[in-house]
């Protein structure tokens, strides 16, 4: 499988090529995660779903213009997004499975309905809840209280899960009991080899496993064979594989008078 994240992957103009030659390299998993505004082209939408790609993952984080704002901090990607959506399922060819994402914070978690609503609305059938991990910006300035969005997140998946598939993820398997199999661990994630446009490789087991904490309720938890623990969203580092500064000062390209490229030494 191979995973086009980001970063926004639809910002590459080599995105669509790349994933023609992920299929052809033997890849048979192919995943692209998007904030989907792009895809409101709808000629850039359709050629997209018909890339090649098997899934492809849409973020959404509000219910309505407002409160998706809040959280991507741009006022028209809401339109931008749900319109990409909307094209994306008209040309998606059989096969091709869209989803949507929504990652849970203080701001949206009480939408949680809505969003389902939403994702339905549009089309999708597939929606992963996606608690924070603690890089970034994800600090627990932003987080929600992680029982309360857990408690949310169960009764979405008893009122909807008999017609969406649900995955929750990077949530410790006790905040939500009997609903283990809709739970992603860390496990899978030590396959996941992350190369960072500065060519950087990081394992995000490893990365994720080194900010987890056991606290003594996990002593006698059946998952703690395989969990790492608890998140600690205090004091949380840059990630080690943010873009130096110095790796954006890239040579300038202008565009002379005979149309020929020149690079700015
Ligand atoms: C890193 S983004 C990159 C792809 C694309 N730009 C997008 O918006 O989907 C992929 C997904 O990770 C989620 N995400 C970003 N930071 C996160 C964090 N600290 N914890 C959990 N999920 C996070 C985003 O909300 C998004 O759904
Ligand atoms: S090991 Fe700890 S954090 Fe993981 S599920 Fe058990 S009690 Fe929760």
């Amino acid at each position: 499988m191979v995973d086009f994240d980001g970063g926004e992957p639809t910002l590459n103009p080599e995105l669509i090529p790349l994933v023609r030659y992920a299929r052809s390299a033997g890849y048979d998993r192919i995943n692209v995660t998007t904030n989907g505004r792009l895809c409101a082209y709808e000629k850039f939408a359709r050629s997209l779903v018909r890339s090649g790609l098997t899934t492809l993952l849409f973020s959404v984080h509000g219910h309505d213009a407002q409160s998706h704002a809040q959280q991507v901090g741009v006022a028209e990607a809401f339109e931008q997004t749900v319109q990409g959506i909307r094209y994306c399922v008209k040309h998606a060819p059989p096969g091709v499975e869209l989803g949507m994402n929504i990652t849970l914070t203080k701001g949206n978690h009480q939408h949680l309905e809505a969003v389902t609503q939403l994702a339905w609305g549009l089309g999708l059938r597939w929606l992963n809840i996606q608690f924070l991990t603690p890089f970034g910006r994800a600090t627990r300035w932003i987080a929600p209280d992680t029982q309360t969005a857990a408690d949310i997140a169960m009764g979405v998946i008893d009122r909807w899960g008999d017609r969406m598939k649900f995955q929750v993820i990077n949530l410790p398997f006790c905040f939500m009991p009997g609903y283990e199999r809709f739970m992603l661990g860390d496990l899978l994630k030590l396959q996941r080899h992350m190369i960072f446009v500065n060519n950087e490789d990081v394992n995000l087991g490893d990365y994720l496993a080194a900010r987890r904490v056991k606290k003594p309720v996990c002593g006698p938890c059946p998952h703690a064979v395989f969990c790492g623990g608890f998140y600690e969203m205090d004091d949380v580092p840059e990630p080690p594989w943010l873009v130096r500064p110095e790796d954006l000062d890239r040579p300038a390209v202008e565009v002379d008078s005979r149309r020929r490229l020149n690079v700015l030494a």
